[in-house]
This record gives structure tokens, sequence and C-alpha cells, in this order.
């Protein structure tokens, strides 16, 4: 058994659906998050800012006795978890791509599949990678959606607004001649805009959230290696890299759960 906590991070709260996932699969894990709010959005910079912004928070994280490090951000995961592995090898690390991948190739039965993300999760191609490996027959389509970052963070999650910004972004996805019954909510932010965006595609198309898929994929690494934590009751520290009021208001609905009482931690990398 192994008492040491876990180290997760994300460009800002969107990784706080993941945080949320796991806190239901595993309540008695010790938990530190890490949301660079001051720099996000990450998703429109360049590979080099990612990585270097990515280093920087694991650094952060690493300050802490970790037995497991998730990167809770997909805009990461594409792009720079291969330079966070090589810079730090001793330590058990999970993006939140190969999960996603893995829940999408189960779910089509067409081999159909969009991934929605950030410019920079497209662009990178990590999601088309990931998928081909499972299942080479796999067709995707690939779309970035970079609004959904802030309407997400202003809590424009449901009704007209929202919904017509997802027809904008998936008009040309639901005209192709092959229409996928898989979409892949390839960015931590997107979950909360599932509502709207399940409205617009119709029932007939599965929506897959890495953020539950990377849970479940923690619980079975920790069940494998019987690294648990043993302790009566769990716990989460937040640090952040901007104001802790915002942190706290933006992060509540992607945690679902009020952080007024939370202690958040403001952090320089
Ligand atoms: N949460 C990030 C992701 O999963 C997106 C937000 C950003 O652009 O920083 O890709």
């Amino acid at each position: 058994m192994d008492n040491r906590a876990i180290g997760i991070f994300d460009s800002g709260v969107g990784g706080l659906t993941v945080l949320k996932a796991l806190l239901q699969e595993l309540p008695r894990e010790h938990y530190i998050y890490l949301g660079d709010t001051a720099r996000l959005p990450y998703g429109t910079k360049s590979r080099e800012t990612i990585i270097r912004y990515a280093l920087q928070c694991t650094e952060k994280l690493m300050e802490y006795e970790l037995k497991m490090l998730i990167v809770a951000c997909n805009t990461v995961s594409s792009v720079a978890l291969p330079a966070i592995k090589e810079k730090y090898p001793h330590i058990q690390i999970v993006g939140v791509v190969e999960p996603g991948a893995e829940a999408a190739c189960k779910s089509t039965k067409n081999n159909h599949i969009a991934v929605l993300g950030t410019e920079s999760t497209i662009k990178g191609k990590a999601y088309d990678k990931a998928i081909l490996a499972i299942n080479p027959h796999a067709v995707i389509t690939g779309k970035a959606c970079p609004l959904f970052v802030g309407m997400a963070e202003e809590g424009i999650l449901e009704g007209h607004l929202a919904e017509e910004m997802a027809k904008h972004y998936l008009k040309d996805i639901l005209r192709q001649e092959h229409i996928p019954d898989t979409i892949v909510l390839g960015c931590t932010h997107f979950p909360l805009l599932k509502n709207a965006i399940q409205n617009v595609i119709g029932k007939n198309i599965n929506l897959v959230d890495s953020a539950q898929t990377t849970a479940k994929k923690v619980c079975s690494l920790l069940d494998g290696t019987a690294a648990a934590c043993t302790s009566p009751s769990g716990s989460i520290h937040f640090l952040t890299t901007d104001d802790i009021a915002k942190f706290k208001a933006v992060g509540e609905p992607f945690l679902g759960f009020s952080l007024d009482s939370s202690h958040v931690e403001l952090v320089d990398l």
C-alpha cells in the first residue's frame, strides 16, 4: 500500500473534470492539483511553449512526494507527454489521450470517429495515432474548438449560445458522407458542454469523455500495483498560478462541489 499523493495538472480548471472522476473511483487517495490558470489557454500556444510550461508544472508537483502524475490536459498529453516522461522516468505518468482513444475504439461500430480538441491537440494528431494503433481501420476527423474553452470557463454550458457554437463547430462533421458514431471530447473543458453538444448531434452519436476513462485507467493501474491508499479519508490540495478566488469560482462547476472551504495555494512556476 502506498499513501503518497497523486499529482494532477492542467492549464487551468479543466483537469478538475478528471479529478472529479478520480474522486468517484478513488475517494481515499491524496491529491495535489495544479492549475496553471495564469497562462491558460495552452491550446493556442506553440509546441515549444507547451512543453516548457508542462515541464514547469511537473517540476512544481515533484516538490511533493508523489506516487503518480496525471497529465489532466489533452493539449499537454498530446504535445508534451514524451518530454515529461523522458525527464521524469522514475514516476508513473498517465495522460488523458490514450484512455480516451481506447474508449473511442470500444464505442465505435462504424469505425468513424471525430475528435474535438484545442488547436494544438488537433494539430499534434496524438489522438489519431493512439486510435489507429488500436484500430487501423478507423477514420478520424479532428476539429479544433478553441472557443469551447472560454465558454466552459464563463459558465456558458447550455442553451442557445452553447448549442449555436456546437452547431458551428460540428456542422462539417455532421455533413460528412460517413457520419462518425463516436465523438471524443478531447479537452478537459469540454465535458461541461456535453449536454449542449449531445443536443446538437442527437442520441445516435456517442460522446466519449476522457476524464472518466482516465480515472478508470488510474484505478486499474493502482489495483495492479497494489499501490492504492489506505487512509480512511482522502484529501485534496489545490495549487494555482493566478487569483485564488477566481480559481474557486470558475473551478466549482468543473468539480461539482463548492471550493469555498478548500485551501487553495498561490504558487509561482
Ligand atoms: N484543458 C485543456 C485541454 O484539455 C484545454 C485548455 C487550454 O487550451 O489550455 O486540452
